[in-house]
């Protein structure tokens, strides 16, 4: 062994973590290529035809720069959600961003408040920048809300982190909850309204603060969007951040110039001007997440209400969700599971293609003969 690497004692003191363990790497330990793909909360439905288009035809210009604005997509994004250009923020993917948010928010030993076992990305910058996290336990499979406003002003934390609707769990809350909590958590603190899966979410979870123009959302709300979930672009990772200009300033001191490639911006533009494309996605989840609702109840289990492009079924105890997934993996179907109470006696399944419903209907079928049915 050499020397002491000469680490920030932030850094230093980090423990061994990885937020998600990747299909490719089940495929790499086992050899073989997965059947079906059902548990990163990808897009089964494909890019936009538009979007392939244009990011074929901007393979060829990958020799230049990429525009460190995403000016023309940044425009676009102010239009769609009437606010200023000032307003909206373009990062590599939601995930980029909640770590900029955690570094300009959030200092060494400092709370920061979320959900016990919600989107794991957060709590990982959380960590990794040394701040200290203050989880608040779900209520029957819900964001408890009033107990993460409670939690703001128990710590003084500066920074709260909701995901609506939510992952993993899948529920929503309303327009009018979401509001309140904004008036409960008050001024002093930010509030990160992480809307991942807002295209998926039935109209009650929209309206106020989730839909208004930003004008009329209070400054203290950062709202979160990506192209990785409706718009199918996971792997060209481009999200969004919707806040007040001050916010936007700040985190454009800190941000990687340069990280959104050329070919993921026009590939976003492109999608976002199609319209129908992504109404048809949605439409396909909405069916699909019935699809999984019977699958589930053909097995005799129950299915979590969901937002989102995923489901939870219900498998009844964190040990037999364990084992379930582990034959499921197995035989090369790819789920997850919350990694938490209540979630955990859940699989978290995303929603795909009715040929991968089959596959995995008939696949948890045979691990549930398999596995102990207590
Ligand atoms: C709640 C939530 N936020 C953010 C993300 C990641 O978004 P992006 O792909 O834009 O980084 C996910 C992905 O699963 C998510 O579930």
């Amino acid at each position: 062994m050499g020397p002491r690497l000469p680490l920030t004692p932030v850094v230093g003191d980090l423990p061994e973590m990885v937020p998600f363990i990747g299909p490719e790497t089940f495929e790499r330990r086992q050899g073989r290529k997965l059947r079906v793909r059902l548990g990163a909360n990808e897009s089964a439905f494909g890019i936009s035809p538009a979007a392939r288009e244009a990011m074929q035809a901007a393979v060829q210009d990958s020799w230049m720069y990429n525009d460190p604005e995403a000016y023309d997509l940044t425009e676009a994004l102010s239009q769609a959600h009437g606010v200023a250009f000032e307003q909206v923020l373009v990062g590599a993917g939601i995930d980029e961003l909640l770590g900029l948010l955690v570094r300009i928010f959030a200092d060494r030993g400092e709370p920061v408040v979320m959900s016990n076992g919600s989107y794991p990305t957060f709590a990982y910058h959380t960590t990794g920048h040394g701040a200290r996290l203050e989880t608040v336990d779900y209520v029957d499979d819900q964001v408890d809300l009033v107990g993460l406003a409670v939690r703001v002003q128990e710590t003084g934390a500066r920074l709260v982190y909701v995901a609506n609707p939510d992952n993993p769990m899948g529920g929503w809350r309303t327009a009018k909850q979401i509001s309140d909590f904004v008036d409960a958590v008050g001024p002093e603190c930010m509030i990160i309204l992480d809307e991942a899966y807002a295209d998926f979410a039935p109209q009650e979870a929209k309206g106020c603060v989730v839909t208004q123009p930003l004008a009329l959302a209070p400054g203290n709300v950062i709202r979160t969007r990506t192209f990785s979930k409706a718009h199918g672009l996971a792997g060209a990772r481009v999200g969004y951040l919707l806040a007040d200009r001050e916010i936007v300033d700040v985190l454009k001191k800190v941000r990687n110039q340069f990280g959104v490639n050329r070919i993921a911006q026009v590939g976003a533009l492109a999608s976002l001007a199609d319209t129908d494309f992504v109404a048809r996605v949605v439409d396909g989840v909405w069916s699909g997440r019935e699809q999984l609702r019977q699958v589930a109840d053909g097995l005799g289990l129950n299915c979590l209400a969901s937002a989102t492009n995923f489901v939870n079924i219900d498998v009844g105890g964190g040990a037999r969700a364990r084992q379930l997934l582990a034959y499921l993996i197995e035989a090369d179907v790819f789920v997850r599971m919350p990694s938490s109470s209540p979630g955990d006696r859940c699989l978290r399944v995303t929603v795909g293609r009715p040929a991968d419903h089959e596959i995995f209907a008939a696949a948890l079928a045979d691990a549930m003969t398999r596995v102990d049915p207590s």
